[in-house]
Parts: structure tokens; sequence; C-alpha cells
């Protein structure tokens, strides 16, 4: 591409108009369409969810109060009675769906299966007796520790159908994270398998759950464990039990559990800027319609669809674009085991060509990858089946958005690039794809019923292309509920930060953004200490606390460092104990007592031995000084407030 044509990109003169075709059938056809029904929600927010809810969901009983709203707690569809499990499942049995795939499996090893809506449903209400047969009621924590394969979906809606929340972990976390995960949820039950497949390994995640209550997690009182890779496994006498026994000691007749609206759906784990995950509470009602109604407008699925999100089930994206928000909708969603490895780099080509993939929704990161691994492997595959495309995790850098548009869209599909958090739920900051004229690098505008801003530390918007903080002004059903067993952390982490003048707490995201003059979102990042990495959350707290509880370790200090292929970076300065030298082989051996802690995600990059990290007087770190030695810049803004300057200049000397 001519260097002009990159310049003008930049600098926000080219618009992708949607493709005249593409909008002709779309649900939401054009920007007068997509501004009236911005304009109609924002006018009576509560009457445009509560028609929604009406018309796309089943509800058992209907609600008393669209919106209870005692800021910053917000209860939808009070008095309303319904189950995720039932939309996503029982209400399609009764329409020619009964026979739609709804759940196309493609396994890293070539093996594959394909679930329709009929058998899902039949595997759901066994799995759901199963755990009922192990004593989980109503209301008890279930832990899903698993590998991408479709019983971590089933155990998700079988959860969901009994009123047992789930708190599924990332089967990439180690032992450890997923102990403090159990701990922090007080689960009763795991759901794991002997193992999986992952770059051409087997990942032994039974293993890791072993380990995990050896060291302690005496909620856990039963192990449910599924077949996938045959590897040999331990199973302990009456704790431990294979899915395939108890699936042949129960029916299949197990009606969908009203559920209260407001009743916890699940948990799920995510970094903050404290050495402790917080739990985000997600409820049912409020969820289930903005999922639902999301992936309908956004995703433009219709039923002829193939629609294909290739995060993991362990991310919020897994939770609300692979399973709840498609299966909602009756769609045929595509889960795939693998991710792109040398052994087969085109294997996410190989996907979309084998199952004539429609839609396709992907992280920035795996783009950048493809990118530097040659357009030569998507050319020699047929993506001619191709629609839509879309992006999340993390801003996407114009030249990517060129390439996904240009190799993979064939310049013919329109491109969403979607804004959101594991605490707002749903997509809340995106294109329609059939209305909205794309800007590579924006999110573009709000959904239909969301109300955000950009807003300097007294929550007063800022000019256009100003930079701020971005915030949400008004509730909106998806959103956190709050952080589980810490109340005090909910209010802290996001209400607390930004008021509006008259004392109304904003939604803080925690992403700083600016906003052009047509209206259009550019997020630029994270200003907390959450390092991106992958599109993965981390938090640097996180990082530090597992380096200090090596023995060697006196002090860390862990900053992100920009990354052409990750986003970011994690970066660590190291104090070690006055005893130890540094060397390459202690590098390594922290590296690796990281991952152990955590898991490969939050392996560090690069560490730095130092004897002093720079503080201010009152010994805070100067994590901007950090963060510019880190990408090799120059040190520049205030530096006054140091302690000791000397610090600075060993630091740059790398020693
Ligand atoms: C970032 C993932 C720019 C952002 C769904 C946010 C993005 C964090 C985008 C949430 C995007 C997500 N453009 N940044 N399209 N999507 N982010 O909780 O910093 O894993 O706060 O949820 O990812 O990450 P989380």
């Amino acid at each position: 591409m001519p260097d002009s044509t990159i310049e003008s990109i930049l600098h926000e003169e080219r618009l992708f108009e949607p493709p005249a075709p593409f909008s002709d059938q779309a649900y939401v056809r054009s920007r007068r369409e997509y501004e009236q029904l911005y304009s109609k929600a924002t006018a009576n927010p509560e009457r445009f969810w509560a028609e929604q809810a009406e018309q796309e969901l089943h509800w058992f009983k209907k609600w008393d109060t669209i919106l209870d709203w005692q800021p910053p707690f917000a209860k939808w569809f009070v008095g309303g009675q319904l189950n995720i499990s039932y939309n996503c499942l029982d209400r399609h049995l009764t329409t020619w769906r009964r026979n739609k795939a709804a759940i196309i499996w493609e396994g890293e090893p070539g093996d594959s299966r394909t679930l329709t809506y009929g058998e899902l449903h039949r595997e759901v209400c066994l799995f759901a007796n199963a755990m009922k047969q192990l004593g989980i009621q109503k209301g008890d924590r279930v832990a899903i520790y698993m590998p991408m394969i479709p019983e971590a979906a089933i155990a998700m809606l079988a959860c969901a159908r009994i009123g047992a929340p789930h708190s599924v972990v990332f089967g990439g976390f180690s032992s450890e994270a997923l102990r403090d995960r159990l701990v922090d949820a007080q689960a009763k039950l795991v759901v794991t398998a002997d193992g999986g497949f992952r770059k051409d390994k087997v990942i032994a995640l039974k293993e890791q759950v072993d380990l995990a209550l050896e060291h302690g997690a005496p909620s856990v009182a039963n192990v449910l464990v599924v077949e996938r890779t045959k590897a040999p496994v331990t199973m302990v006498q009456s704790r431990d039990h294979w899915w395939h026994d108890l699936k042949s000691q129960v029916t299949a007749d197990c009606p969908a559990e009203p559920m209260e609206s407001e009743d916890m759906l699940f948990i799920l784990y995510t970094s903050g800027s404290t050495g402790k995950p917080k739990g985000v509470v997600h409820t049912t009602g409020g969820y289930n319609l903005y999922t639902h109604l999301t992936t309908k407008w956004i995703f433009d699925l219709k039923d002829t669809d193939v629609y294909w999100c290739t995060a993991d089930v362990g991310w919020i994206t897994g939770h609300s674009y692979i399973v709840y928000g498609p299966l909602s909708n009756g769609a045929t969603t595509v889960m795939y085991e693998g991710v792109p490895r040398p052994s087969n780099p085109g294997c996410f080509w190989d996907v979309i060509e084998k199952y004539g993939v429609n839609i396709f929704y992907t992280a920035p990161t795996a783009i950048r990858a493809f990118i530097r691994m040659g357009e030569e492997i998507p050319n020699a595959r047929n993506l001619s089946s191709l629609r839509l495309l879309g992006t999340v995790g993390e801003p996407i850098n114009p030249e990517a958005w060129m390439w996904y548009h240009r190799v993979i869209g064939k310049e013919r599909c329109p491109i969403v690039d979607t804004w959101w958090q594991t605490e707002t739920g749903g997509i809340m900051i995106t294109p329609l794809p059939g209305a909205t004229a794309t800007k590579p690098g924006s999110c573009t505008r709000p959904f239909p019923g969301i109300v955000a801003d950009v807003v300097d530390l007294e929550g007063q918007p800022v000019a256009d292309n100003q930079g701020g903080y971005l915030v949400i002004k008004h509730p909106w059903p998806s959103m956190i509920r709050d952080v589980y067993g810490d109340t005090n952390r909910f209010r802290r982490t996001y209400w607390e930060h930004l008021t509006t003048a008259d004392g109304q707490p904003l939604y803080f995201a925690g992403d700083g953004a600016r906003r052009d003059s047509d209206g259009y979102y550019w997020v630029m990042g994270r200003v907390d200490d959450v390092i991106s990495v992958s599109g993965h959350r981390l938090g640097t707290m996180e990082i530090e606390s597992a380096l200090v509880s090596h023995t060697s370790v006196a002090e860390a200090a862990v900053v992100g460092r920009p990354d052409d292929l990750t986003g970011e970076a994690i970066f660590a300065f190291v104090v070690l104990d006055s005893q130890q030298a540094p060397s390459e082989a202690l590098a390594q051996a922290l590296k690796q007592h990281v991952i152990q802690e955590i898991g490969a995600i939050a392996r560090p990059a690069e560490i730095r031995f130092t004897d002093a990290l720079p503080k201010t007087r009152s010994g805070k770190i100067m994590r901007r000084l950090l963060r510019s030695l880190a990408a090799g810049q120059e040190i520049s803004g205030d530096t006054s407030t140091l302690e000791d300057r000397t610090v600075l200049d060993k630091l740059r000397g790398g020693n």
C-alpha cells in the first residue's frame, strides 16, 4: 500500500461505507436506522429494553419492574423469571431448529463433532442430572476448567439449567491460579477433563486440578472428569467421577429451573490493579437479553449463517459470543480446540473452508500473527463464504485492520471492531455492520441504549479529540452486579473514581479514549495497572506478587512494553535478595516461577535485575519511568519527586 494511503487512514480521512448488498439484507440497514434506534433507546432506555426483552426472550413469569437503579446497584427485570438454558435450547426444540446444528466442533487433531439443538439439549439435561447426583443444588458454585470441547459449553448450560452459578477458569491457568479461584468462589464441584490438545501437545488438566486440591480448596467435594485425550490420570476414590460413568446412571429429564432475573448466572475472574483477581458477577435476565441482542445486530446473525468466534470459553468473549449469545439466537456456532501452530499455521482458514464459515470473530493479536506468517497461507484457501469479520480484545492498529479487510475479507466484508469488557458482559461500542461506516482503528459508536462519554478527572466531558477516561453513564442490562464477596472493591474499582457534577457515579472502564468530531470512539488502552498481552488482561501487581513469592526476590515492579505482535509484553524489574547474584539461569527460573504461579500467559518477556527501583519520597514506585525504560525511550517529564536520582542511571545501564 502506498504510504499516502496509510497516511490518510491514520488521519481518519478514510471511511469504509457498508457494502450495499450487505446493508440491503441487514437487521439495521443504514446510518439513519441506527440513529433512530439510538435516539429511541436513549430517550427511554427502560422502554427500549423492555420491548426487546418481551420480543426476544422467553419468560416463565413477566417482570414487575424493568429497572431498579440504586447507584451503583442495578436490578433488571425485577420479579421476572426465566432460564437462559431454556432460551438457548428448549425454545428451539418446538421449531424446525430442533435438527439444526447448534455446535460444530473441530478438535485440534482433526476429529470433529456436530451437535444439533436436540442433541445438545439432551446432553445438557444429562449433565445437569449428573451434577445433581453429586449433590449440586441451586446456588452452589461450580468451577469449569476445561479444554475447548463441547462439554465445556454443555457444563455451562447445565449449570445455568439448575441455577448453579459457574466459574469458568481458563485452561491455561496454573494449579495455583485455579486454587485461588476455587477458594474465592467456594466452589463445590470442579468440572474438568483428563486433558486437551493445544499446539500439538497434551495439556494435563486433571493433574492441575489434583495439585490445586492438594494445596487446599476445602469447599470442593467432587470432581467430574470428561474423557478427551485418554492420557492416564489418577482418580481419587469417591471424589473423582468420570462423566461417561455418571451419564449412564441418569435420565435426560431435567426441566429448566425457573430463575429470578437477578439470580447469579456466573462469576468470571479478571485481573485488576491489585494482586488478587476479581470475581465479576453477572446475573440472568439482563445478561441473556443483552448478549442475545448484541449478537443478533452486531454480527447480523441469520439462521443460515455459520458463525465462529475463536476465543476460549475461559474468557468473557467465549461466554457471551460462543455460547450464550449465539445459542439464544438459535444460531450455528463453531468451537475450535486448536490455535495456529507451526505444524498448521493455516488451521483457521481450513476451518473456515471446511464449514463454510460466514461470520468470523477474532483478536488483533491473531491478525498480527497472520500478517507475519504471510498472506500466501490464507490465499491458498477458499474464504469466499465469509461475509462479516470482527475483532475484540485490544485496539486494532490500522495496518492490521487494512490487512484483515483486504486479505481475509477480500474488501467485501464489513469489519466490526467491538469494544467491551468482562464487566460489561456484552459489546458496548461497535459498528452495526449494515449501518455504520467504519474507520480503521476506531470501534465507532455506542450500541443502542448505551450512553458512553469521555471525561476528565472531574467527570466533565472533554472536547472532541481530547484524550480522557472512557465512562458509561446509564445502567445497561448486562452490567457487572458485584465483585464476588467484595462489594467494597466493586464500588471502589468502578464507581468511585469519577462522578458527574451533580454527584452521580459514572462507570469507569479503566480505558483511555478520545471521541472524534463524528462521534467515533478511539480506545487508547488501559489507564490503570493492567497489561494486555495478546488481549489477555493481567494485573501488574498479580505478576509482582508471583515474583516476590520466589525466595531470591526482594522486590519487583512489572510494566507493559509495546510489542508488535502481542500489543504489550511483560517487562519485570527485579531487585534480588542481598545473597543472590543476577544470572541468566535465575532469570529463567523466575520466568518459570511465574508460569507456575499464574500460567504461561503471564510469563515475563524480559527480566531486568536492578539493585533499586525508582521511588517517590513517599515510597511509591514510579511506573511511568519504568515504562519509558522498558520501551527503550528517553525519560521525559518530571522526575523531581524521585527519592534517589542515581537509581535511574543504574537502570539505564541495565544492571
Ligand atoms: C480492551 C474482552 C480497544 C480494553 C472483551 C478493555 C479493547 C479490555 C477492545 C477488556 C477494542 C477490548 N478496542 N480495546 N475493540 N476490546 N479492549 O475484560 O482495554 O478481557 O478494557 O474483555 O480489553 O478486556 P476483557
